[in-house]
């Protein structure tokens, strides 16, 4: 048993065996009532997603797991959540495992350009109502990447390490870190979390493709503005993109 040092964080915790999807679990008890910092992990999910509309492979020995985030947040700065989501991953694979991860805008996990966690962040019903947000966090975790059958480069924790994590403890320490990365955006310090954010940045300062749908947009990559947006500086000037919008290449 792995004792959770937060404040309400994965107090109220439930782990299945096998579901279909974390994030659409956590939606149904978020619809139900579901508290602040409400957790849903599942063993193995059979229809995991991930940004985008995509597959997310989901075998056993991986971390899936969702979290229900009630914040005191505008719907502008809901975005920075899944950006806290990241840097509280990093933070804990850092502390546990002393593996240096990289952050791919606007929040793929890499460890060597490959692929070792991702998080889609859902908002339930309307953002000014009921202001909810489910933070899905994947992590490859305890298995061999031929099990995820992808066009993505993915490696895992039990690869890259050479030995099998604990899953709870990771959850665990994951779980402090994203509490703290909230509760700092509640009280509207950002500026920590975007200099962690840009400080694990991939790409920063490289000249870089964004796009979005079939328009390209070239330029460098000059990081995170105050609002949480992608910041280009283009021959035309400074651009900036929100996270649902667009995707970043390499030149
Ligand atoms: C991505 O990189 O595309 C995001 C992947 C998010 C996967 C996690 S696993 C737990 C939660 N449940 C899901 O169905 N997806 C997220």
């Amino acid at each position: 048993e792995q004792m959770v040092e937060t404040k309400s964080f994965g107090h109220v915790l439930s782990i299945e065996d096998k579901l279909k999807s974390t994030n659409a679990k956590a939606r149904e008890l978020a619809r139900e009532g579901g508290i602040h910092g409400q957790v849903v992990i599942a063993k193995s999910q059979y229809a995991g997603r991930g940004r985008m509309q995509r597959e997310w492979q989901s075998p056993l020995g991986g971390l899936w797991m969702s979290v229900i985030i009630r914040p005191n947040l505008t719907l502008a700065n809901a975005s920075k959540l899944t950006l806290a989501a990241s840097v509280a991953i990093v933070d804990a694979i850092e502390e546990l495992y002393q593996l240096r991860v990289g952050i791919k805008w606007p929040n793929d996990l890499l460890y060597n350009g490959q692929k070792i966690a991702g998080i889609l962040g859902e908002v339930v019903g309307e953002w000014n109502r009921v202001q909810t947000l489910i933070l899905g966090i994947g992590i490859n975790a305890n298995f061999s990447s031929e099990k995820l059958g992808s066009i993505l480069t993915a490696a895992t924790l039990k690869e890259i390490l050479g030995y099998e994590v604990d899953l709870n403890r990771l959850a665990a320490t994951i779980l402090e870190y994203l509490e703290k990365q909230v509760t700092a955006l509640e009280e509207n310090l950002f500026e920590d979390l975007r200099s962690n954010w840009m400080a694990r940045a991939v790409g920063l300062g490289e000249e870089v493709r964004v796009l979005r749908g079939e328009e390209v947009f070239r330029g460098v990559f000059k990081g995170i503005s105050q609002d949480g947006e992608l910041l280009l500086s283009t021959e035309q000037g400074e651009e900036r993109f929100s996270a649902g919008e667009v995707r970043l290449r390499s030149k």
